[in-house]
């Protein structure tokens, strides 16, 4: 985001910094406590203070979960088009991805649930990585959809690894579940990946955290963690992260009205002034999936398009997985006024095609 963070973390990270001490740093209850306290409100998710680790990001996560649950040659499925570092956490480890590609109806992306269960009924797909929210099609995920998901990977075995970076992030009208939370029973199944980075511009700050009921995957998960050299968090992504989650949620609130008028404003520019580039509404995040088949132009000239015409820095479909060709995504979590430039220089350039 181009946004500053919550003024509370600034402070805290003033004050942080003034205690001109720097040396290591532990998590301690405060710091559960300020998760368990944001999942409970924000999410309605009660969770106990020993079902969390921390690691330094998300996609961490992604590599030391399927490194710790998987063996080599195992199958990991995965539901593209995808944020592309899912790729990367399987093939980099020797595992195969397995694809439920998402199905594009009528302006929203749907999932394929006779292929779903096909696919995790391959006694060699062990592992399922939910996007939740989803990026970059933008979907929150119904609670009927997230049920059917975890019924299915329950019967067959199948873990679930659900990345919810996105869960603050959702547009009026749509509610993010943790898919931990629908049922006492699937829980044990599942490990969630989240972290305050995106809700509060933190990324750089490398702090995110892991939650599972399961003890027996959770040890091993941290054994994975510790013989990979990684212990710990950086002092600043600790501070971070519990003011955010103790004193940002009115800066949030502020934040999801921004995102909903940028969203709304890009919505209807493109709808008003060309029938050759369809958003696809986004339910949550702040990243917009663009359609632009109509354009009929191959990937490297559409990113030409982009880039040498219309002059905006937006990322290549293509990069989410086959299913992207002849789509981009746009980050609206912008100033209005940068949003607004970048949307005229695209219709603009529209004109002259
Ligand atoms: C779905 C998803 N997971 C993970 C990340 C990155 O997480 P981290 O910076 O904590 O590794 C992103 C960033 O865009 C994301 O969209």
């Amino acid at each position: 985001m181009d946004f500053p963070t919550a003024p509370a973390v600034e402070e805290a990270i003033i004050q942080r910094a003034k205690h001109n001490v720097y040396g290591y740093n532990v998590t301690d209850d405060l710091l559960h406590q300020s998760i368990q306290q944001w999942l409970k409100k924000r999410h309605h998710w009660e969770i106990e203070s020993d079902w969390i680790s921390y690691s330094p990001g998300v996609v961490t996560s992604l590599h030391m979960i399927v490194q710790a649950l998987t063996e080599e040659q195992d199958k990991i499925l995965i539901q593209p088009p995808v944020y592309p570092p899912f790729y990367g956490a399987i093939e980099k480890h020797g595992r195969t991805v397995v694809k439920n590609h998402l199905q594009l109806h009528n302006g929203r992306y749907t999932i394929d649930f006779r292929d779903f269960e096909q696919k995790v009924m391959d006694k060699q797909v062990t592992m399922f990585i939910l996007c939740s929210p989803h990026n970059p099609v933008g979907r929150v995920w119904e609670e009927e959809e997230l049920r059917k998901m975890a019924e299915l990977c329950s019967k067959h075995n199948v873990i679930i690894v659900s990345d919810e970076i996105h869960a603050d992030l959702t547009y009026s009208n749509y509610t993010h579940r943790p898919i931990s939370s629908l049922q006492k029973e699937i829980q044990e199944n599942i490990v969630t990946c989240m972290a305050p980075s995106k809700t509060f511009n933190l990324a750089g700050l490398q702090a995110s955290y892991i939650i599972t009921p399961n003890k027996k995957w959770k040890a091993k998960i941290d054994k994975q963690f510790l013989s990979q050299g990684l212990h710990g968090l950086n002092t600043y992504g600790i501070i971070a992260m519990e003011a955010a989650y103790l004193e940002g949620e009115q800066w949030l609130n502020s934040l999801l009205q921004i995102l909903e008028d940028n969203k709304n404003y890009v919505m209807e520019s493109f709808q008003k002034h060309t029938d050759k580039i369809k958003v696809i509404e986004p339910e949550g995040t702040y990243l917009l999936w663009l359609d632009c088949r109509d354009l009929k132009l191959d990937n490297t000239a559409l990113k030409q398009f982009f880039q040498t015409e219309a002059k905006v820095g937006l990322n290549d479909g293509a990069s989410f997985g086959d299913d992207g060709e002849g789509f981009m995504r746009i980050n609206i979590a912008c100033p209005k006024p940068i949003l607004e430039e970048g949307v005229t220089r695209i219709l603009k350039a529209l004109e002259k095609k």
